[in-house]
């Protein structure tokens, strides 16, 4: 489906790029013919993510880092002009860097809720704002923006109360943009990943392999997504041939949001067996 050109003229900063899905896609955009910018507050991360990209971009993008913290507007606005000057211009950009903890609503400082939203919520509205800006007042033709959020957007989701808060706002932002900024032809998606591995989630939202045992079961598939699985989609959403794609937010998560089903419980508890004589044995009891 894709070419190593695919990608071919796009210019995308992805935030949070040093680690996890953020490096994962920036190596995908720079195999498909991107130039790539990524950012983060730990340089010595993102100077060996670089290294990662250029052993597999492709061999005429280019691929950039710039230290940046998304809470620090003055910071972003400094990075945008950095991947300008460097890329020669910037026509995409992937807010993905996020901040995420395990904690009781009643146990969080109001320093911890600022410590997650901050990062989430502010960092996605700075780096917006400035990409924004800089594509309006050059009027770059067509740019886009994705945003990484989460299946619980719509939900809420207990014991992460100030991630759920702050991606709910980004989701908010991905929709507002989508429509007010669709005439200057930015286009503003969304992708909500279920579980996908990486150190910086599984460090601090997987507390045992016990928990992971009983995580696994929630999802129908009864398997994490795998990165490539995730950068596919991403691939897509940033090129031209998802062109009319915009304010979607599109969900992967090999079916782990549709938890409501009234008797979906019964793949969770027992198995395909067990489940067949359940059901046969009810089917005779109504036996006329
Ligand atoms: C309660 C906590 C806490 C915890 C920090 N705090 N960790 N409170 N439980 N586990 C509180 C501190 O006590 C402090 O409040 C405040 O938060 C700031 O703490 P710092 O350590 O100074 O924050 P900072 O250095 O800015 O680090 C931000 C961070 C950290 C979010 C806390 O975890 C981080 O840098 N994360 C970046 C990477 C990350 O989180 N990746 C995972 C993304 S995964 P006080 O009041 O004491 O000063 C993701 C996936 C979701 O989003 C879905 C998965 C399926
Ligand atoms: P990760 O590796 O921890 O990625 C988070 C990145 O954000 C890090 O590179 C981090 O780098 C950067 N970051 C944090 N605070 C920052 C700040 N203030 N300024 C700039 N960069 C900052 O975790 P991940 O799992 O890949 O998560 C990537 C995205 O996917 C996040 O938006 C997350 O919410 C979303 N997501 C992940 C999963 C999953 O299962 N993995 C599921 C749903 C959603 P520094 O610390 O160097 O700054």
């Amino acid at each position: 489906m894709f070419s190593k050109d695919t990608l071919k003229g796009k210019k995308i900063l992805i935030t949070g790029g040093g680690s996890g899905l953020g490096l994962s896609m920036a190596k995908a955009f720079a195999f498909h013919g991107a130039d790539v910018a990524i950012c983060g507050r730990d340089e010595e991360k993102l100077k060996n993510a670089l290294q990662e990209i250029n052993e597999i971009k492709n061999t005429d993008s280019k691929a950039i880092y710039h230290s940046c913290d998304v809470r620090d507007y003055e910071q972003v606005k400094t990075t945008i002009q950095y991947c300008v000057q460097e890329l020669g211009g910037l026509n995409g950009l992937v807010n993905n860097a996020a901040g995420n903890f395990l904690a009781m609503a009643e146990d969080l400082t109001p320093n911890g809720f600022k410590a997650v939203t901050e990062i989430v919520l502010q960092g996605s509205f700075n780096c917006s704002h400035a990409f924004g800006k800089y594509i309006i007042e050059n009027k770059i033709p067509q740019s886009d923006i994705l945003n990484i959020v989460t299946t619980y957007t719509q939900s809420g989701c207990a014991f992460v109360l100030p991630s759920a808060c702050a991606k709910a706002g980004v989701y908010a932002m991905t929709m507002t943009l989508a429509f007010e900024w669709a005439n200057y032809g930015i286009r503003c998606n969304a992708i909500a990943p279920g579980p996908f591995p990486t150190k910086g989630a599984w460090d601090r939202l997987m507390p045992s392999k016990d928990i992971e045992k009983f995580y696994i079961q929630r999802i129908p598939m009864k398997r994490y997504g795998e990165h490539e699985e995730l950068t596919n989609l991403a691939v897509f959403m940033m090129s031209d041939m998802a062109r009319y794609l915009n304010g979607e937010c599109v969900t992967i998560d090999g079916g782990e949001h549709l938890q409501n089903g009234q008797f979906n419980f019964f793949a969770q508890m027992f198995s395909q067996d067990q489940i067949k004589q359940v059901f046969s044995s009810v089917r005779e009891k109504n036996k006329k």
